[in-house]
This record gives structure tokens, sequence and C-alpha cells, in this order.
């Protein structure tokens, strides 16, 4: 028996995502999916495909009725948005890698999901080529998910491997991720941590059930990272890398942010390099698993578009269990953080936050301490994003609240302070 339903595409966009799609499927005939139409901006650009599955006029996908799944793949947010519910509304399933527009719009969504009850899938807009959302709703479908932790940029972790790896600066190794078609079209984006917190926002709502608007996150970038913090982990035996994390604390709430970490060399995470992204998901009684991938580029995000095209034959739809059936996750400020901050000038460091410092160091250079702090301390002002200050994390940089009165006991022992 076969219940594959024939897929008749209008895709939305033919840029890096869109022209790998395009190529993907037409060496995918076993999918029994055909582009009928794609919308562009620019009718005078040359493409590698026929003239007459060209248009400007998205009317002519959202409105024909033979179109049953609109594919969208364009950069404009808004536009995105307008493309995606439109077509929800007109009865048609679809695929989209927008992730800033998922982010940003994800309780429209699910209402309209809700209400349509047809599919909005976006595996692409997370961690690209890695199956990580479909993993955290079939695999992950329980309350079990203790810790979720990934490099979710790939920009970002390439411009980090070159600089580290092969002491590029930062424009030579941002030109060449560029030139490589991972970076967003404005790259700050990507440097300032944008990018990752959109994906963080999506991957949060499949891991916890929690739908959190991007801005409320704790996030910062790689944009103040140099290369006296590369030495200083070069001497730790550290590598550092754009982590977003999120983890289950014992006061029942989710703990989740985007910041610069150091990890570990025998951590999975320092075996990510370049373009590729990284999750480690930590669950209940499976202990820790690994997925690794490529983040970004033309044919690893159309892989996982035409994995979702491929999902929608058998009419595949998110069921969102953990927001809709569980008990309700939420996400918690109760807790510390161990960093590492460098700086040119400690006027701009507010040492009276600081639970304990636990080392100071001060050369010609650049200075540097290491100490734990409330998170709500990052929450309430960006100081520690201004004023040329990098902030990394240490290895495991939570601290419990049940735990911090145990701990700064023991450090401010170790420094001959006793209370
Ligand atoms: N600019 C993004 C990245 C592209 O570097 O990860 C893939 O989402």
């Amino acid at each position: 028996m076969s219940y594959h339903k024939n897929l008749t595409i209008g895709l939305f966009g033919f840029g890096v995502v869109g022209e790998g799609l395009y190529s993907i499927l037409k060496q995918t005939p076993s999918l029994k999916a055909r582009v009928k139409k794609i919308c562009i901006k620019h009718p005078d650009k040359k493409r590698n495909a026929p003239s007459e599955l060209f248009t400007t006029d998205k009317n002519e996908l959202l409105d024909d009725p033979e179109i049953n799944v609109i594919v969208e793949v364009i950069n404009e947010t808004e536009a995105a948005f307008d493309i995606v519910t439109t077509a929800l509304r007109n009865g048609k399933d679809v695929v989209s890698s927008s992730k800033k527009m998922l982010a940003e719009n994800m309780p429209a969504l699910l209402a309209l999901q809700r209400s349509t009850k047809l599919a909005l899938l976006y595996e692409a807009a997370a961690c690209a080529s890695i199956p990580i959302i479909r993993n955290l709703e079939e695999y992950y479908d329980n309350d079990l998910v203790q810790s979720v932790k990934a490099i979710a940029n790939g920009t970002t972790n390439f411009i980090l491997t070159k600089m580290f790896e092969d002491k590029l600066d930062f424009k030579q190794a941002l030109l060449l991720a560029q030139q490589a078609g991972f970076a967003e079209t404005d790259p700050t984006l990507d440097i300032e941590g944008y990018d990752a917190l959109n994906k963080w926002t999506i991957l949060l709502n499949h891991s916890y059930g929690i739908v959190e608007r991007p801005e409320n996150i704790v996030f910062t970038g790689i944009q103040n990272i140099n290369q006296n913090d590369a030495a200083v982990a070069r001497e730790k035996h550290y590598e550092i890398k754009l982590v977003a994390q999120a983890k289950k604390l014992k006061n029942g709430g989710v703990a989740a942010f985007v910041l610069p970490q150091f990890v570990n060399q025998q951590d999975q995470l320092a075996f990510v390099k370049n373009e590729y992204n990284g999750v480690v998901i930590e669950s209940g009684f499976s202990d820790k698993q690994f997925f690794y991938g490529k983040g970004a580029g033309s044919f690893p995000t159309g892989s996982a578009v035409l994995s979702d095209i491929s999902a929608l034959r058998y009419d595949y739809h998110y069921e969102y269990k953990k927001l809709y059936h569980h008990q309700e996750n939420q996400l918690t400020h109760d807790f510390f953080l161990k960093v590492y901050l460098s700086y040119d000038n400690g006027v701009y460091i507010p040492k009276e936050k600081f639970e304990w410092i636990e080392e100071w160091h001060a050369d010609l250079k650049r200075n540097y301490l290491i100490g734990v702090l409330a998170f709500s301390e990052l929450k309430s002002d960006q100081w520690w994003k201004e004023n040329n200050i990098s902030m990394i994390l240490a290895p495991e940089p939570i601290i419990e609240d049940v735990e911090i009165r145990k701990l700064k006991k023991k450090s401010l022992e170790l420094a001959g302070i006793t209370l």
C-alpha cells in the first residue's frame, strides 16, 4: 500500500538554499516532488533553472490550487511571515528555513497550525543538516531531557576555528565565511549571536515546550573575543565556542542562554570545527548523545528542507508534545554562572556584583578575572557586553542556588577567608 501524496511545490527564494534544494530535488526523482514555480525578487539575475519556472508574483504560487506545498527559503523576515501565513490560510503545507521569522513569530504560527491543521516544518532553521528538531519531537518525546547544548551557528564556529587554529584575524576569517555562503547577508546577525539565539528560541520549544521571545533570552556572540582570550584558553587546554544551552535545574525551572564558553578538549563540542554544528543532549536514562553535521551552506541546508518535503508525503506534523501534552516548563533566573571576564579597564567591572572572585590576572596587554555571578546580574543590564569586556563561561558554568552557599564557603576558605 502506498499513501504518499504527490507534492507540487511553489518555491520562494533561489539563493544559496533555494538553488541547493532545486539541484537536490532534480537528483532525487523518487520523491515525486515537482517544483512548479519559483518566486524571486530580481528577475534579471542569471539562474541555473529554466526561465519559465520563475515569476516575481507571489500570488502565482499562493493562489495556485495545484500547488499543495510552499517552500520558503528567503531572507526577509516580514515577507517570509506573510508568505507562510498566507500559504497556511490557503490550505497549503509549508516548509520554511527562516529561523528569524520563526523565532519571532512562534505564538502566531502555532495558533495558525492548530486552526488550519496543516503542517509547518522547519528542520533547516536550526543546525541545518542535523535532524535535531525531528529527534527532539519524536525520540525525546517525553519529559526526560535534562540538558541540551549546541553549537548552532556555523559562521561564528568557522571564525573561531580559523582564528585559533590557522591564526587568521577576525576579518579575514569572516570574509572566508562570507565567500563560502555561510554568513547571513548582514553578518552581525551571526557575529553578535542573534542567529544562534533565534535557533535556540526554536529548539527550546522542541526541547522543553518553552515558547519565549528571543529578546528575553540572555545572549551574546563572539564580537569581543580576542587573541588574548585564545592564549588563556590554550594555557588552560580549553577551546572557545559559542554555546547555546538549556538545563533543567533542581528548582524545576530551565536555565537557558547563548554565550561563549570554554570547553574542555574532551568535550564533544570541542570536536566541532569550522562551519559544522553539534548538539549534545543529556536525558534521563540514556546519558549523553551527540549529533554532529554541517550547520550552514547550500546542500546541507537544502538536504534538511528536502527531508521536510519528504515527510509531507505522509502528512507529518510537529505535535509539540512538550508544549501541549506535558507538564509545563518555565525559564528560571535563579542560578549562578562561573565566568571568565577579560577587560582593558577595571573601572568597568562591577566587582560588587560577584558572589566571589577566585582568580585575578593583570598584565600589560589585558586583565582578566574568574568569578561567580548571579544570572540575574546579566539580565538586568548589559555591562558585560560593553567597553570591550569579553565574557566567556567556565566549562561547567551553571551553579544551582541550592549549591551556592557551600561552594562560596569552600572558595573563600581556599583564599584564606573564613565566614
Ligand atoms: N548564517 C548561518 C550560520 C547560516 O552561519 O549558521 C545557517 O543557518
